[in-house]
């Protein structure tokens, strides 16, 4: 049936079948492949949360070990890429670089092969187990320090602060970047996958794709919302400004950076998650990570109050820059570090999308006239 209603930002639209998560916004559940987050968190590795996006089930032993060896050997780059990398390296935008070095590294097939399932898979692990040592690696040359690449025993999350800050991690704090990886990994079809997808749908290759993916996260309503939140909390300044400064934003129709979504109508899962983490993080660090803890927990309880009844609260983006400070990540990577964890969700859709692919291809309602008569340049006024 054809209808010509338009839903702007196509909202409520559904564009394609999976089975790859599952968001229950009745009681603020998020679910990958049939499992809860809550336990994937307490339980799971990214690594292994890799593997059940890509294969829909979770992995054997063997499998596992087999993937994560495969990880470790993804991560060794090259002098020609490490070259590349810092050429690239000195342009202003962290996502632009690493959106021109995925592309220039491009490896993969065009047309019919690109969809081969074995092959894009392939090709998927190996920028899903690049993309953060790339995102940490471009910090460094940003800060004029030299490349490095972890030990092959390290594991993801460990990999990307060693690179990040130059000294081993400790367990805690590589298990608190593996849980906010697993939390970034998948959630539906927002817009990034969705970009993604309109992509792939044109059997254009999977590079190309997970680079639209990219483009669209950037924005600080999507993806560059953790960024945008922690350059609030700058703003804010003193948990004693809290108050003046929402009721400030409030008036002038600003929007709250870390608070709404458009499927959660209450509490998003992952922020519950990351807010204990933060809480704990703060009370490890304390200092100015307490202070961006204390404006955060205002921030929460004001804009809750004055929010809460219209159905907007804070999302995972509210909590994470607290921890990000705790560990030391630059503010200018967030965004990157968030695509380095939903690369595995985007490569997951597109190969799901490919096994019964279909152009997407939309319309738009035309509201203007028709018939207008042509008038010659000259005859113009
Ligand atoms: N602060 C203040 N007002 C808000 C906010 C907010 N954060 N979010 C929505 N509203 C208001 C908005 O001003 C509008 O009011 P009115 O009807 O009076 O014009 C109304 O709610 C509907 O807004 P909308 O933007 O059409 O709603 P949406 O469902 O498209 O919103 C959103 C989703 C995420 C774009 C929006 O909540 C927002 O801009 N939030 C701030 C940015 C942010 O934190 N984004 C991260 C999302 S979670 C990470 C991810 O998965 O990408």
């Amino acid at each position: 049936m054809k209808s010509s209603e338009v839903k702007k930002g196509l909202e409520g639209v559904y564009v394609t079948e999976s089975a790859l998560s599952y968001i229950d916004v009745e009681n603020s559940k998020l679910y990958y492949v049939g499992y809860d987050i809550e336990d994937l968190v307490k339980y799971s590795s990214y690594e292994e949360v890799c593997y059940l996006l890509l294969h829909q089930r979770l992995p054997r032993r063997g499998e596992l070990d087999e993937f994560v060896s495969k990880f470790a050997d993804n991560r060794v780059l090259d002098d020609k890429v490490l070259e590349t990398l810092k050429f690239v390296a000195r342009g202003k935008d962290v996502i632009n670089t690493l959106a021109s070095h995925i592309l220039l590294s491009y490896q993969g097939e065009t047309g019919e092969a690109a969809i081969d399932p074995v092959r894009a898979r392939a090709h998927g692990i190996r920028i899903i187990s690049q993309m953060a040592i790339l995102v940490a690696n471009i910090s460094r040359i940003r800060r004029g320090l030299d490349p490095i690449i972890p030990d092959r025993s390290m594991s993801h999350a460990a990999s990307f602060l060693y690179i990040m800050r130059g000294e081993m991690p400790d367990a805690v704090e590589s298990s608190i970047i593996d849980d906010i990886l697993i939390m970034h990994a998948e959630h539906g079809i927002p817009a990034s996958t969705f970009g993604a997808l309109v992509t792939a749908s044109t059997l254009s290759d999977l590079y190309s794709a997970i680079v639209s993916g990219l483009l669209t996260l950037k924005g600080p309503l999507h993806g560059g919302a953790a960024e945008a939140t922690y350059r609030q909390l700058l703003e804010i300044g003193t948990p004693e400004n809290v108050d003046k400064w929402l009721t400030k934003a409030l008036e002038s129709k600003r929007k709250i950076m870390g608070f709404g979504h458009r499927v959660y109508r209450n509490y998003d899962p992952r922020a519950v998650i990351v807010k204990e983490i933060a809480i704990e993080v703060a009370k490890r660090k304390g200092g100015r990570v307490k202070e961006l803890l204390d404006i955060s927990l205002l921030l929460e309880k004001e804009g809750v109050r004055r929010l809460g009844e219209r159905g907007i609260y804070p999302n995972v983006d509210f909590w994470t820059p607290v921890v990000y400070a705790a560990l030391d990540v630059p503010v200018d990577v967030l965004t990157a570090f968030f695509a380095s964890s939903r690369v595995v969700g985007w490569v997951a859709h597109i190969l799901d999308y490919w096994r019964d692919n279909r152009l997407i291809r939309p319309l738009h309602k035309y509201v203007g006239e028709l018939g207008r008569p042509y008038i010659p340049l000259e005859g113009r006024y």
